[in-house]
């Protein structure tokens, strides 16, 4: 036997602004399962992740919702902590990037980097914005497109024309935060040399550490010449402050990724014999693996390592990159409802059900991967039920019925068992090189082989025939077997199902080398069912509730969107005119009732003096019993435009505030405010 292999996998660190959605999820999911198998083959595999914490959008939105951003932060890691664990993301620690074992981390990496001379520092020149007293990134600038003319365009790329440029090119540029003109305006920046790191990371990047398409994109950039990296912003910020220079901050890409350091740091201080030196230091003979998705990919394999090699820490043994999610062909849309957060998937559907579906479609390359939601349907009830829980359910009964629960000695078919041990090798080497597709397709296969022996001896008509019974209790202890075996196979992508069909064999948890025995003269526990199919109706409900997330945003000033900061981090300043076409009314709520198939809205039903409005409402998680909202006042704008929704037109829109869930406030006026009276 050999030594168990000690290795550290890592996910990407979410942002801490935003819920996890589906496009997450494949890659935690993907992560987890290698990690189990990894586990279940008896190596010592540690996996950490954490909320990637800091940045100006963070201090941003945490100062519109009116909390710290230590407050933010913390609420978004509980939301996420949830996430991940229902949808069985193990992870052996979920830390945090604003934490003390990262602060000590980044500046240790950052002096190694500056006293060996790989710092510079000089002045850039940068728009700012004279009212926020803040310099502003690209997204935080909007103008004119220099090309075509377009208005309302980002600081870096026009979405019109698709022109890239400098937000200086930008014609009449704003700040996205405060619409004030924003100035020029110079400030010191510091530098990591990168191209110090340049025949390094020409032989690393070649060194089996990436796959070959990614290996091929990083050729690119290597060849045309690597830049100085600017690791500086200024206050105000969200992160931690360089040492020695007050009033400078670590750019979030400098610290996110040493988190992965920290949070097995943290895990380390709290596990006896776990070393965190041994998995870290310059000839650690661990393996260590970041998953990650296409997006990051310059982040991981150009500037880490280059950052570890140059303060002395191992790099990576390999970077593994996958794709961008697709739901029906397309990119993930909200109005689609296609946009599907993870707590939305599973208030519908069974984790499994999606960690099997991409199992199945993962290969090891970095194409994107897409959620069909029929072929979902129709494959995990054909695989999962009509395939490999079909074997137990057709058996289980035979046991118990005619032996009491007990499997008989013997094996009624070599062949097959033989033809189960010789494929096992192959579907480890699937798991191993990440190539969930093939493992999928090969364990389909013998469910298959299974499927085929036990219908070509159809003990169902031997049962019926006298004299058969020992026959029938070979052929299904037989079949209970194969299932065993499947489920051992199948335990790192489907842990619940491997869970409850240990309760149902009445065995210790698998692990993998229990492939290379049958259960014999051994006592089964009672059949329940172990898995049911998917009820297309619920995926229905799923997209439906997905739209009504969109519905409910408009209300909800929480967290939205992917995770990432991509447009109107803020609302712009808008001008008078445009505050006065606001018609902003007091409406009194004559009904409030909950809608059928809707989790999220209320239906309100306003008088707003001269006319009747119905409005949908996405605050029923704060007001579970609409009823308590009759006769009450609130405000809302009476001259949106009318919005067909799923069910039926919402012709305006209340006004709430609160950062969301059971946080929602609806607003009220003073009492003797009267409906239709407009606010002035
Ligand atoms: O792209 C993202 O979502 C980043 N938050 C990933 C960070 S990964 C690591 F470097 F921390
Ligand atoms: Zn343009």
């Amino acid at each position: 036997m050999s030594e168990p292999r000690k290795i550290l996998v890592t996910s990407a660190l979410p942002y801490a602004n935003g819920s996890i959605h589906l496009g997450h999820m494949l890659e935690y999911i993907q992560t987890d399962m290698w990690v189990r198998f990894q586990k279940h083959r008896g190596n010592q595999c540690i996996y950490v992740c954490a909320d990637d914490a800091h940045g100006s959008a963070i201090m941003l939105r945490a100062e519109k919702e009116g909390i710290t951003p230590e407050q933010l932060i913390a609420n978004v890691q509980a939301e996420h902590s949830a996430d991940f664990a229902d949808f069985l993301v193990n992870f052996d620690n979920f830390h945090s990037t604003h934490a003390e074992e990262n602060r000590e981390l980044s500046s240790l990496i950052y002096t190694r980097l500056r006293d060996a001379g790989h710092i510079a520092t000089r002045s850039v020149t940068q728009y700012f914005d004279p009212e926020k007293k803040m310099f502003l990134a690209d997204r935080f600038i909007k103008g004119t497109c220099p090309k075509c003319g377009t208005e309302d365009q980002y600081g870096d790329n026009c979405e019109k024309c698709g022109a890239t440029y400098a937000p200086t090119d930008l014609k009449d540029p704003k700040s996205a935060i405060s619409g004030a003109t924003p100035v020029l305006k110079d400030s010191k920046h510091f530098f990591f040399d990168l191209p110090a790191f340049d025949a390094m990371l020409k032989s690393w990047t070649r060194s089996g550490t990436l796959q070959d398409a990614v290996a091929n994109k990083l050729s690119e950039w290597l060849d045309s010449g690597l830049q100085q990296w600017d690791i500086s912003r200024d206050a105000p910020y969200f992160g931690f402050e360089i040492p020695g220079e007050p009033g400078k901050y670590f750019y979030v890409w400098l610290d996110a990724p040493i988190g992965y350091m920290a949070s097995f740091k943290n895990l380390c201080d709290r596990t006896p014999g776990l070393d965190f030196d041994a998995f870290w230091n310059k000839d650690s003979t661990t393996e260590l693996y970041h998953f990650i998705g296409k997006d990051i990919v310059n982040f991981h394999a150009l500037f880490w390592p280059a950052m570890l090699e140059g303060s002395g820490f191992r790099k990576p043994t390999a970077i593994n990159v996958h794709g961008y999610l697709t739901v029906n062909g397309q990119k993930m849309s909200k109005s689609r409802g296609t946009f599907i957060k993870a707590r939305t998937y599973l208030e519908h559907l069974s984790p499994e059900y999606l960690r099997y579906y991409y199992a199945a479609k993962l290969g090891r390359g970095v194409d994107d991967l897409d959620l069909n939601l029929e072929d979902f349907v129709q494959k995990v009830n054909s695989d999962l039920i009509g395939k490999v829980v079909n074997i137990a359910s057709r058996c289980a009964g035979f046991i118990h019925k005619g032996n009491a629960g007990v499997l008989v000695a013997g094996n009624a078919a070599p062949e097959l068992t033989d033809a189960f041990l010789a494929a096992a090798p192959s579907i480890a080497e699937a798991y191993e090189a990440r190539d969930f597709a093939r493992a999928m397709r090969e364990i389909m296969a013998l469910a298959d082989r299974a499927n085929a022996w036990i219908a070509d001896k159809a003990p169902w008509s031997l049962a019926k025939q006298e004299g058969k019974q020992d026959e029938v209790q070979a052929i299904c202890a037989l079949g209970i077997n194969l299932f065993r075996q499947l489920v051992i196979f199948l335990k790192p992508v489907l842990p619940n199902l491997a869970a409850d069909a240990e309760q149902f064999l009445n065995v210790a948890p698998l692990t993998w080398d229990d492939h290379l025995t049958l259960l014999s003269n051994h006592q089964l526990n009672p059949f329940q069912a172990l898995m049911t199919r998917i009820d297309p109706a619920k995926v229905e409900a799923m997209t439906t509730a997905s739209k009504e997330d969109l519905a409910a945003s408009a209300t909800d000033t929480g967290p939205q969107g992917n995770g990432e900061l991509t447009k109107d981090p803020l609302s712009p300043e808008i001008d008078f005119d445009a505050f006065a076409a606001i018609d902003l009314r007091v409406a009194l709520i004559e009904k409030a009732e909950h809608v059928e198939g809707a989790d999220k809205l209320l239906r309100l039903t306003l008088d707003i003096g001269d006319e009747k409005r119905n409005v949908f409402s996405g605050i029923k998680s704060a007001y579970p019993n609409p009823a308590e909202l009759e006769g009450r006042l609130t405000m809302m704008i009476a001259n949106l435009k009318p919005r067909k929704m799923r069910f039926g037109i919402s012709e305006g829109m209340v006004m709430a505030a609160g950062p969301g869930g059971e946080e929602i406030y609806l607003l009220s006026p003073d009492s003797g405010a009267k409906p239709g009276q407009r606010i002035k």
